[in-house]
């Protein structure tokens, strides 16, 4: 069976190490193209800093999780390449947001701010809470200690939900608790005068965003140009 070959950008990182251990365990698909920066062996065929080699160019499909600067910097290059790319950084400006919105025109390209279903299931379900739209909302999150983002950007894809959902009042702002090891918790509190409703999902390990990244990867493979969500991909 053809294996594609897979780019992944940020492979020195946790999410990139996870990715690639996953790679290694499956059929469908190939540890090509790594890149980090410092070049360091990471599992792949090729290991490199940056896009300007000819291997880079048979990649079939692109998967990053580096930081804001980092891919910014190489998406011009990969909307060049004509292929498939999933990226879960987060930290994105809005400015920066609209640069990878715009890159949809051009290639097929998902952004997720969290790979789980169980927070795709969240997101939507967050649209029942226009029926209790009378109530007070507040979104929470916990992460490990290296977070470099906060709130998280699930948090904020969360809240940016709720605020097209209940339009008419200012939900405040996430509250981000940053310590440990803890992999991703979000709540999503509902609050009213005799009850309170609160949804919780907490990630049990990495391997679970890895997972879904790999899952989306594929999904992606047989997309048109566009912008996509992890959401969109569950319709
Ligand atoms: N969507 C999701 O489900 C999900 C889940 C977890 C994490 N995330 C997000 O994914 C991103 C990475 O998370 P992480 O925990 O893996 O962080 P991390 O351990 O810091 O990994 C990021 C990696 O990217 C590398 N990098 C930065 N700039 C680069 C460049 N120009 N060229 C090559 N490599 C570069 C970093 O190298 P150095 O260490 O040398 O700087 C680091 O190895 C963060 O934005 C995080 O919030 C998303």
């Amino acid at each position: 069976m053809k294996k594609y070959k897979l780019g992944l950008i940020g492979a020195g990182g946790r999410m990139g190490k996870e990715i690639s251990t996953l790679v290694s365990e499956q059929e469908k698909f190939e540890a090509w193209f790594g890149i980090t920066k410092n070049k360091k062996d990471n599992g792949f065929k090729f290991n490199h800093q940056n896009l300007n080699h000819e291997a880079a160019a048979s990649t079939d499909l692109w998967i990053d999780f580096s930081s804001p600067d980092a891919f910014l910097n190489f998406l011009p290059t990969l909307i060049k390449m004509k292929k498939p790319v999933v990226t879960g950084t987060t930290g994105f400006t809005e400015a920066q947001l609209k640069k990878i919105t715009k890159a949809g025109e051009s290639i097929p390209l998902l952004w997720s701010p969290n790979m789980s279903l169980g927070i795709a299931i969240l997101h939507k379900t967050i649209a029942q809470f226009a029926q209790i739209s009378h109530f007070d909302f507040q979104i929470e999150e916990v992460h490990h200690k290296h977070k470099k983002d906060a709130p998280s950007g699930t948090a904020l894809h969360l809240q940016r939900q709720l605020n097209k959902v209940i339009p008419n009042k200012k939900n405040p702002e996430p509250l981000a608790i940053r310590g440990g090891g803890v992999y991703g918790q979000h709540k999503v509190w509902a609050l009213g005068e005799e009850e309170y409703l609160c949804y919780e999902h907490v990630a049990l390990n990495r391997k679970v965003f890895a997972k879904g990244a790999l899952w989306a990867s594929e999904k992606m493979l047989k997309k048109a140009s566009g912008f996509y969500t992890f959401e969109d991909l569950l319709k």
